[in-house]
């Protein structure tokens, strides 16, 4: 029996949604149907909104100290009861955003006009980053085959080796193909960067999206005291909590953990918490895990009517394989012969339907596009229907 309805209508009206309102500068047009941004069109559980109604019942907001049993204690409970992983408190550091730290890791660990190493396709907001701290984008694509993706160890060894490439940036699970690495692959990536003095960041933002989630294994596992990496996650997407701006890294390198903490302390005056997100936090950690679950089943049941849907409609044009972790379909229209730009504008101008265009997440166009089911499934079928509609038109006008 399920708990939770994940089928409920919801609206974003009144919301400045960029899901829903933002869609101009990136598909230059209003009036999608968004399946575009990371967020869900799925309300955060009721415990958390309830926890932060009653912090909102005190009616004070002022700074506020992060560093409280009450962050910690969720935290480490989460990790243990979910990856079974034990984290102490000096491991863990609350921090603005994921990319905050992710950017802050970049400029500590190397300078300007310095290599940092990303796989492709590659999450897109590392790009941007990279852009603007002027660091290299050092590309190490992923090697991809009927849509498996593999790491290619060989080319990672090569640009590791690289005096002038000074940071990995890894995503575990990785956005945007889903994949879920391995401990031995993650094992000799970290050797390798060890090996070469090249320091690791690893995104785990989509972490409690692996299924099973006892598959994922995550950095923090494999890290030993000083050791030159750095984990970083947040509450973002797995509670759809984007908005409220907030993170936490996890490294058993204390000097490198001081350094980040005095730039957060000093240089910007971010160094206090976020008081809404805590007591989400805590809700969401201690009485969520339920919900995750039940959300996961649903996603599974999201990708598997995703992946009938092609095989009995559009199997000549597209190919998809069921991601083991995220909310975000890869799909493949390479057999379909279409120019990306001709697919990615009929999207928009026949389907009247937002994907995020797989050319966002590389260095060159990839025959792709990335669509996010973090839905109820009747907005599932909807946008599969308006797929299906925009590859009949392209066929009528002799497009395919
Ligand atoms: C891999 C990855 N990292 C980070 C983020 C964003 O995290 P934050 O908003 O905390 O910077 C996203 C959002 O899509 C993501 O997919």
């Amino acid at each position: 029996m399920t708990k939770f309805n994940f089928e409920e209508e919801t609206t974003r009206e009144g919301t400045f949604s960029i899901q829903y309102e933002g869609t101009e500068p990136v598909f230059g047009r209003t009036g999608l149907a968004p399946f575009w941004i990371a967020d869900m069109d799925i309300k955060t559980p009721e415990a958390i909104t309830e926890a932060m109604k009653k912090r909102l019942d005190n009616g004070i907001f002022g700074y506020t100290i992060w560093k409280n049993p009450k962050f910690y204690g969720p935290v480490k409970q989460w990790w243990k009861s979910r990856f079974d992983v034990d984290l102490t408190d000096d491991m863990i550091t609350y921090a603005p955003s994921v990319l905050y730290t992710v950017s802050e890791a970049i400029r500590l660990n190397s300078e300007k006009g310095d290599g940092v190493i990303l796989t492709m396709p590659t999450y897109n907001a590392f790009l941007k980053v990279l852009k603007g701290n002027d660091r290299k984008v050092v590309s190490c694509p992923l090697i991809e085959e009927n849509n498996e993706y593999s790491f290619d160890f060989e080319h990672f060894e090569a640009l590791c080796r690289e005096p002038e490439n000074k940071v990995y940036v890894h995503c575990n699970p990785h956005n945007p193909t889903g994949r879920v690495w391995t401990r031995e692959e993650l094992q000799k990536m970290k050797d390798i960067c060890l090996q070469n003095d090249v320091f690791f960041v690893s995104d785990e933002i989509h972490m409690d999206f692996v299924r099973p989630k006892e598959d994922f294994v995550s950095m923090a596992e494999l890290m030993e005291e000083d050791d030159p990496i750095l984990v970083t996650t947040g509450l973002g997407k797995t509670f759809n909590l984007a908005s409220l701006p907030h993170s936490y890294f996890i490294t058993k390198n204390e000097p490198l953990k001081e350094k980040i903490v005095r730039e957060f302390d000093h240089r910007y005056n971010v160094g206090t918490a976020n008081s809404l997100i805590l007591a989400a936090i805590e809700a969401a950690y201690m009485e969520c895990g339920d919900w995750v679950d039940e959300l996961n089943d649903h996603l599974e049941g999201n990708f598997d009517y995703i992946s009938d849907y092609i095989d009995e409609h559009l199997s000549e044009h597209l190919s998809f394989k069921k991601p083991d972790s995220t909310y975000l379909a890869w799909i493949s229209f390479e057999k379909s012969g279409i120019p990306d730009a001709v697919m990615h504008k009929a999207l928009v101008d026949i389907g009247e339907i937002a994907v995020s265009p797989g050319h966002m997440y590389d260095l060159a166009e990839n025959g792709r596009f990335r669509m996010n089911v973090a839905s109820s499934r009747k907005r599932i079928e909807e946008g599969m229907e308006r797929i299906h509609r925009t590859i009949e038109r392209l066929k009528e006008e002799s497009k395919v």
